[in-house]
């Protein structure tokens, strides 16, 4: 017999950690060795389509309006049957999504794409998830996409199956800051998270120190965010993203996702501090920085990233929030 489904259409926000994500305990169920925690930007989203369809004899992904493969879609595909086994379905599945990501920045994000995809799918499964399940389910599909069911700042605690997801530190985030993205590099990332991941959690001989690290980042962290303290926030956003990166220098092979305009970036933001300009940097699995500042510093952040890089590398973003659907 042939049962209709409907369809669900949902946004999600990408994220930017201030305290990482660097390291897997369990990478099926992709569970975290620390715990993270990131905020939420306005500036760039997905939206996702699902609808099941008894017609259909395999699952069908379109991205920004082209039909991907078989093996282009791999990881959406194990997704859905992850969605699946939780609904009792076996039904295929016709997925959409666009990415609302400036498609020069450098930044497609798999934590929009799975946050938007968790709640689409589940709901045109006829699955009724609360935020935690959708958080839980999310991070089936990537790591970082948990944080995205969430706006502002929000952590994501390490766990089991049903215990690691995210939750808000600060979801209506009352404090004008803004996250500067400087794309210095456009091209896809040369060595995944993943593999990046694996390889320093298996060889860096500074591993063993990073849960120590985390655990306190984020124990100075969360006051600071909630007393509005840039200053306090920035030193501990940028030396995390730091101590990550030095665990991917200090792994055999020894890789690095910097490059030399990286550095000249890095340098850049620090001379805008000198200067009394208070910005801060952080970057993830590729050579893009994105910087923290007050709102009312924006323009002069984006000025003076925009006469070294470009105006077309700058791009300013805000607190997002969270989760939303949208009628179809
Ligand atoms: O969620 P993944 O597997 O794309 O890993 C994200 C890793 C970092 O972006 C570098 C850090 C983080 O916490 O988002």
């Amino acid at each position: 017999m042939t049962q209709l489904f409907s369809k669900s259409t949902a946004r999600a926000h990408t994220n930017i950690a201030l305290v990482k994500y660097w390291g897997k305990a369990d990478s099926d169920l992709k569970l975290p060795i620390t715990d993270s925690l990131s905020l939420t930007l306005d500036g760039f989203y997905t939206d996702t389509s699902v609808v099941f369809d008894d017609c259909l004899t395999a699952d069908e992904v379109t991205l920004n309006s082209h039909r991907l493969s078989l093996d282009e879609a791999s990881r959406v595909h194990q997704f859905l049957d992850v969605v699946r086994e939780w609904s009792h379905l076996t039904t295929f599945a016709r997925v959409q999504s666009v990415n609302h990501v400036p498609t020069s920045a450098g930044l497609a994000s798999s934590a929009s794409a799975f946050a938007a995809l968790a709640g689409s799918a589940s709901r045109a499964a006829g699955l009724n998830l609360s935020r935690k399940d959708l958080s839980r389910l999310a991070r089936r599909g990537s790591g970082s996409a948990s944080r995205s069911i969430y706006g502002g700042f929000v952590q994501w605690q390490k766990g089991n199956d049903e215990t690691s997801y995210a939750f808000p530190v600060e979801e209506d985030v009352t404090w004008p800051i803004s996250m500067v993205a400087l794309i210095v590099d456009a091209n896809q990332k040369k060595v995944s998270s993943t593999l990046g991941m694996q390889t320093s959690v298996a060889s860096s001989p500074f591993y063993a120190q990073w849960p120590t690290i985390v655990a306190k980042d984020l124990e100075e962290i969360k006051p600071a965010i909630l007393n509005h303290d840039l200053t306090h926030v920035g030193q501990i956003m940028e030396a995390n993203a730091m101590r990550m990166h030095a665990l991917t220098l200090s792994a055999a092979p020894s890789f690095t996702y910097f490059n030399g305009e990286t550095i000249r970036a890095m340098n850049l933001v620090q001379s805008l501090r000198q200067t009394g300009v208070e910005c801060y940097f952080t970057l993830d699995a590729g050579p893009n920085l994105k910087i923290l500042c007050e709102s009312e510093n924006e323009t002069t952040v984006v000025a003076a990233l925009a006469s070294e890089f470009g105006a077309d590398h700058v791009l300013a973003t805000r607190p997002g929030k969270g989760l939303t659907y949208l009628s179809d």
